[in-house]
Protein backbone atom coordinates (compact mmCIF):
# COMPACT_ATOMS: atom_id res chain seq x y z
CA UNK A 1 0.00 0.00 0.00
CA UNK A 2 1.46 3.00 -1.30
CA UNK A 3 2.12 6.40 0.64
CA UNK A 4 -0.37 8.74 -0.09
CA UNK A 5 1.06 12.38 -0.56
CA UNK A 6 -0.48 15.09 1.07
CA UNK A 7 -0.77 17.81 -1.77
CA UNK A 8 -2.97 20.61 0.17
CA UNK A 9 -0.52 20.07 3.00
CA UNK A 10 2.51 20.81 0.88
CA UNK A 11 0.86 23.31 -0.81
CA UNK A 12 -0.03 24.93 2.37
CA UNK A 13 3.93 25.00 3.52
CA UNK A 14 4.91 26.23 0.09
CA UNK A 15 2.54 29.98 0.69
CA UNK A 16 3.44 29.89 4.10
CA UNK A 17 7.20 29.68 3.42
CA UNK A 18 6.44 32.28 0.52
CA UNK A 19 4.64 34.88 3.21
CA UNK A 20 7.65 35.51 4.94
CA UNK A 21 9.72 36.15 1.85
CA UNK A 22 6.92 38.21 0.42
CA UNK A 23 6.68 40.38 3.52
CA UNK A 24 10.49 40.82 3.13
CA UNK A 25 10.01 42.44 -0.04
CA UNK A 26 7.38 44.56 0.85
CA UNK A 27 9.65 46.09 3.62
CA UNK A 28 13.03 46.55 0.94
CA UNK A 29 10.42 47.27 -1.72
CA UNK A 30 8.14 49.57 -0.43
CA UNK A 31 5.48 48.07 -2.24
CA UNK A 32 3.88 44.68 -2.33
CA UNK A 33 4.25 42.28 -5.02
CA UNK A 34 1.80 42.31 -8.10
CA UNK A 35 -0.13 39.74 -9.60
CA UNK A 36 -2.91 40.72 -12.43
CA UNK A 37 -5.00 38.18 -13.40
CA UNK A 38 -7.03 38.25 -16.62
CA UNK A 39 -9.82 36.30 -16.86
CA UNK A 40 -12.60 36.49 -20.08
CA UNK A 41 -16.07 35.35 -20.30
CA UNK A 42 -17.63 32.61 -18.46
CA UNK A 43 -16.32 29.26 -18.20
CA UNK A 44 -17.26 27.77 -14.91
CA UNK A 45 -14.04 26.20 -14.68
CA UNK A 46 -12.24 28.75 -15.02
CA UNK A 47 -14.03 30.87 -12.71
CA UNK A 48 -13.08 28.21 -9.90
CA UNK A 49 -9.38 28.42 -10.85
CA UNK A 50 -8.92 32.36 -10.68
CA UNK A 51 -11.43 32.53 -7.48
CA UNK A 52 -8.81 30.33 -6.03
CA UNK A 53 -5.87 32.04 -7.45
CA UNK A 54 -6.77 35.43 -6.05
CA UNK A 55 -7.61 34.19 -2.90
CA UNK A 56 -4.09 32.43 -2.50
CA UNK A 57 -2.31 35.36 -3.88
CA UNK A 58 -3.65 37.59 -1.15
CA UNK A 59 -2.81 34.74 2.02
CA UNK A 60 0.44 35.23 0.69
CA UNK A 61 0.47 39.01 0.82
CA UNK A 62 0.89 39.88 -2.90
CA UNK A 63 -1.57 42.18 -4.35
CA UNK A 64 -4.21 40.60 -6.41
CA UNK A 65 -5.20 42.98 -9.42
CA UNK A 66 -8.12 40.81 -10.93
CA UNK A 67 -9.24 41.98 -14.27
CA UNK A 68 -12.96 40.16 -15.56
CA UNK A 69 -13.82 40.98 -19.40
CA UNK A 70 -17.15 39.97 -20.85
CA UNK A 71 -17.15 37.33 -23.56
CA UNK A 72 -18.06 39.96 -25.96
CA UNK A 73 -14.31 41.30 -25.42
CA UNK A 74 -12.90 42.36 -28.71
CA UNK A 75 -8.91 40.96 -29.67
CA UNK A 76 -8.11 44.69 -29.16
CA UNK A 77 -9.65 45.14 -25.83
CA UNK A 78 -8.04 42.43 -24.78
CA UNK A 79 -4.37 43.16 -26.24
CA UNK A 80 -4.89 46.93 -24.89
CA UNK A 81 -5.46 45.19 -20.74
CA UNK A 82 -2.20 42.92 -21.32
CA UNK A 83 -0.11 45.94 -23.19
CA UNK A 84 -1.10 48.18 -20.03
CA UNK A 85 -0.16 45.83 -17.35
CA UNK A 86 2.99 45.07 -19.02
CA UNK A 87 4.20 48.58 -18.93
CA UNK A 88 3.44 49.36 -15.38
CA UNK A 89 6.54 48.43 -13.44
CA UNK A 90 4.26 47.82 -10.48
CA UNK A 91 3.00 44.92 -11.97
CA UNK A 92 5.24 41.83 -11.29
CA UNK A 93 2.97 38.91 -13.09
CA UNK A 94 0.65 38.70 -15.49
CA UNK A 95 -1.58 35.35 -16.17
CA UNK A 96 -4.58 35.40 -18.94
CA UNK A 97 -6.79 32.60 -18.09
CA UNK A 98 -7.20 29.55 -20.62
CA UNK A 99 -9.02 29.04 -22.66
CA UNK A 100 -10.15 32.42 -24.17
CA UNK A 101 -13.51 32.54 -26.09
CA UNK A 102 -13.00 30.78 -29.52
CA UNK A 103 -12.87 34.21 -31.76
CA UNK A 104 -10.07 35.44 -29.54
CA UNK A 105 -6.32 34.63 -30.97
CA UNK A 106 -4.88 33.29 -27.73
CA UNK A 107 -1.02 33.14 -28.76
CA UNK A 108 -1.50 36.51 -30.07
CA UNK A 109 -2.39 37.77 -26.73
CA UNK A 110 -0.23 35.49 -24.65
CA UNK A 111 2.69 36.86 -27.09
CA UNK A 112 2.08 40.41 -25.53
CA UNK A 113 3.07 39.40 -21.70
CA UNK A 114 7.02 39.97 -21.76
CA UNK A 115 8.95 37.10 -20.70
CA UNK A 116 10.04 38.15 -17.35
CA UNK A 117 5.99 38.63 -16.09
CA UNK A 118 5.41 35.19 -17.44
CA UNK A 119 4.17 33.95 -14.31
CA UNK A 120 2.98 30.54 -16.12
CA UNK A 121 5.73 30.04 -18.17
CA UNK A 122 4.17 29.31 -21.09
CA UNK A 123 6.13 31.73 -23.66
CA UNK A 124 8.73 30.87 -26.09
CA UNK A 125 11.40 32.39 -24.21
CA UNK A 126 10.63 30.68 -21.25
CA UNK A 127 10.04 27.26 -22.59
CA UNK A 128 13.49 28.03 -24.57
CA UNK A 129 15.22 28.57 -21.69
CA UNK A 130 14.20 25.69 -19.85
CA UNK A 131 15.28 23.68 -22.83
CA UNK A 132 18.53 25.29 -22.37
CA UNK A 133 19.03 24.85 -18.96
CA UNK A 134 19.05 28.96 -18.69
CA UNK A 135 17.31 30.90 -15.96
CA UNK A 136 13.29 30.73 -16.90
CA UNK A 137 9.60 30.59 -15.35
CA UNK A 138 8.52 26.85 -15.58
CA UNK A 139 4.50 25.81 -16.09
CA UNK A 140 3.31 25.80 -12.71
CA UNK A 141 2.03 22.41 -13.03
CA UNK A 142 4.76 20.26 -13.64
CA UNK A 143 6.98 22.90 -11.83
CA UNK A 144 4.59 21.68 -8.84
CA UNK A 145 5.07 17.93 -9.34
CA UNK A 146 9.18 18.72 -9.26
CA UNK A 147 8.10 20.23 -5.87
CA UNK A 148 6.20 17.06 -4.81
CA UNK A 149 8.79 14.53 -5.60
CA UNK A 150 11.65 16.77 -3.87
CA UNK A 151 9.81 17.52 -0.83
CA UNK A 152 9.27 13.38 -0.26
CA UNK A 153 12.69 12.82 -0.87
CA UNK A 154 11.86 10.78 -4.12
CA UNK A 155 15.69 9.92 -5.62
CA UNK A 156 15.26 10.97 -9.34
CA UNK A 157 18.71 10.19 -10.44
CA UNK A 158 19.00 7.50 -12.93
CA UNK A 159 15.43 6.56 -12.72
CA UNK A 160 13.10 5.65 -15.40
CA UNK A 161 10.27 8.24 -15.92
CA UNK A 162 7.51 7.80 -17.86
CA UNK A 163 5.41 10.89 -18.67
CA UNK A 164 1.81 9.82 -20.32
CA UNK A 165 0.97 13.22 -21.86
CA UNK A 166 2.51 15.76 -24.58
CA UNK A 167 1.08 19.34 -24.08
CA UNK A 168 3.20 22.75 -23.73
CA UNK A 169 1.38 23.09 -20.22
CA UNK A 170 2.04 20.09 -18.71
CA UNK A 171 3.91 16.78 -20.45
CA UNK A 172 6.74 18.79 -22.37
CA UNK A 173 8.02 20.66 -19.76
CA UNK A 174 8.22 17.93 -17.17
CA UNK A 175 9.67 15.70 -19.53
CA UNK A 176 12.25 18.59 -19.65
CA UNK A 177 12.23 19.07 -15.73
CA UNK A 178 12.90 15.20 -15.06
CA UNK A 179 15.80 14.88 -17.68
CA UNK A 180 17.45 18.04 -15.74
CA UNK A 181 17.55 15.16 -13.00
CA UNK A 182 19.06 13.28 -14.81
CA UNK A 183 16.30 10.59 -14.89
CA UNK A 184 15.57 8.38 -18.64
CA UNK A 185 12.48 10.05 -19.46
CA UNK A 186 10.13 8.55 -21.79
CA UNK A 187 7.19 10.55 -23.13
CA UNK A 188 4.07 8.83 -24.01
CA UNK A 189 0.88 9.87 -25.99
CA UNK A 190 -1.93 9.13 -27.47
CA UNK A 191 -0.19 7.31 -30.37
CA UNK A 192 2.14 5.05 -28.88
CA UNK A 193 1.72 1.97 -29.46
CA UNK A 194 3.53 -0.25 -26.41
CA UNK A 195 2.17 2.16 -23.64
CA UNK A 196 1.31 -0.55 -21.02
CA UNK A 197 4.76 -2.24 -21.73
CA UNK A 198 7.04 1.58 -21.33
CA UNK A 199 4.70 2.03 -18.21
CA UNK A 200 5.25 -0.54 -16.43
CA UNK A 201 8.72 0.00 -16.72
CA UNK A 202 8.57 3.37 -14.60
CA UNK A 203 10.24 3.83 -12.12
CA UNK A 204 8.46 7.69 -11.97
CA UNK A 205 4.80 7.81 -14.10
CA UNK A 206 3.35 10.92 -13.93
CA UNK A 207 -0.10 10.89 -15.86
CA UNK A 208 -1.01 14.19 -18.03
CA UNK A 209 -3.24 12.56 -20.30
CA UNK A 210 -6.90 14.42 -19.18
CA UNK A 211 -8.83 10.84 -19.54
CA UNK A 212 -10.32 9.79 -15.94
CA UNK A 213 -8.58 6.22 -14.29
CA UNK A 214 -6.77 5.99 -17.70
CA UNK A 215 -3.84 4.37 -15.55
CA UNK A 216 -4.56 0.86 -14.43
CA UNK A 217 -3.03 -1.26 -12.00
CA UNK A 218 -1.53 -3.89 -14.49
CA UNK A 219 0.61 -0.95 -15.77
CA UNK A 220 2.35 -0.07 -13.03
CA UNK A 221 5.43 -1.37 -11.40
CA UNK A 222 5.22 -2.75 -8.12
CA UNK A 223 6.84 0.31 -6.01
CA UNK A 224 6.56 2.96 -8.56
CA UNK A 225 6.04 6.63 -7.62
CA UNK A 226 2.63 7.28 -9.53
CA UNK A 227 2.15 11.00 -9.76
CA UNK A 228 -1.71 11.96 -11.06
CA UNK A 229 -2.06 15.42 -13.13
CA UNK A 230 -5.95 14.46 -14.40
CA UNK A 231 -8.70 16.44 -13.07
CA UNK A 232 -11.83 15.04 -14.68
CA UNK A 233 -15.05 16.47 -14.31
CA UNK A 234 -17.33 13.19 -14.26
CA UNK A 235 -20.54 12.19 -13.03
CA UNK A 236 -19.03 10.42 -9.79
CA UNK A 237 -17.15 14.01 -8.98
CA UNK A 238 -13.16 14.77 -9.48
CA UNK A 239 -11.71 12.30 -10.60
CA UNK A 240 -7.92 11.66 -11.65
CA UNK A 241 -5.87 9.87 -14.54
CA UNK A 242 -5.21 6.89 -12.47
CA UNK A 243 -7.34 4.21 -11.24
CA UNK A 244 -6.56 5.28 -7.57
CA UNK A 245 -7.88 2.62 -5.20
CA UNK A 246 -6.03 -0.30 -7.85
CA UNK A 247 -2.71 1.59 -8.06
CA UNK A 248 -2.02 2.32 -5.03
CA UNK A 249 -1.98 -1.03 -3.89
CA UNK A 250 0.99 -1.36 -6.13
CA UNK A 251 2.76 1.81 -5.94
CA UNK A 252 5.17 3.15 -3.26
CA UNK A 253 3.67 6.66 -3.29
CA UNK A 254 1.24 8.20 -4.90
CA UNK A 255 -0.67 11.74 -5.19
CA UNK A 256 -4.67 11.57 -4.82
CA UNK A 257 -7.09 13.61 -6.79
CA UNK A 258 -7.99 15.67 -5.47
CA UNK A 259 -5.72 16.95 -2.85
CA UNK A 260 -2.40 16.20 -4.82
CA UNK A 261 -0.91 18.36 -8.11
CA UNK A 262 -4.18 20.90 -7.86
CA UNK A 263 -3.37 22.62 -4.87
CA UNK A 264 0.39 22.31 -5.50
CA UNK A 265 -0.16 24.41 -9.03
CA UNK A 266 -1.37 27.25 -7.50
CA UNK A 267 1.29 27.76 -4.74
CA UNK A 268 4.09 27.23 -7.62
CA UNK A 269 1.88 29.98 -9.63
CA UNK A 270 3.13 32.39 -6.14
CA UNK A 271 6.56 31.25 -5.88
CA UNK A 272 6.70 32.09 -9.40
CA UNK A 273 5.23 35.68 -9.52
CA UNK A 274 7.87 35.76 -6.13
CA UNK A 275 10.48 34.95 -8.56
CA UNK A 276 9.25 37.38 -11.37
CA UNK A 277 9.29 40.14 -8.64
CA UNK A 278 13.20 39.63 -7.97
CA UNK A 279 14.61 38.20 -11.10
CA UNK A 280 13.73 41.90 -12.29
CA UNK A 281 16.77 43.64 -10.01
N1 LIG B 1 -6.15 27.04 -17.63
C1 LIG B 1 -5.99 25.81 -17.09
N2 LIG B 1 -4.82 25.74 -16.43
C2 LIG B 1 -4.23 26.95 -16.58
C3 LIG B 1 -3.00 27.49 -16.12
O1 LIG B 1 -2.18 26.86 -15.45
N3 LIG B 1 -2.77 28.79 -16.48
C4 LIG B 1 -3.64 29.51 -17.22
N4 LIG B 1 -3.30 30.77 -17.53
N5 LIG B 1 -4.78 29.03 -17.66
C5 LIG B 1 -5.08 27.75 -17.33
Amino acid sequence: MAKIIDGKALAQKVKDELKVKVSEFEKENGRKIALAVILVGENPASKVYVNNKIKSTEYVGMKSLSFHLPESSTQEEVSDLVKTLASDSTVDGILVQLPLPKHLNENKILSLIPAEKDVDGFLAENVGNLMLGMPCTVACTPFGVLKMLKSEGVELSGKNAVVIGRSNIVGKPMAMLLLKENCTVTICHSKTSNLKEICSNADVLVAAIGRPKFVTADMVKDGAVVIDVGINRTENGLVGDVDFDAVKEKASLISPVPGGVGPMTIAMLLENTYLCATRKK
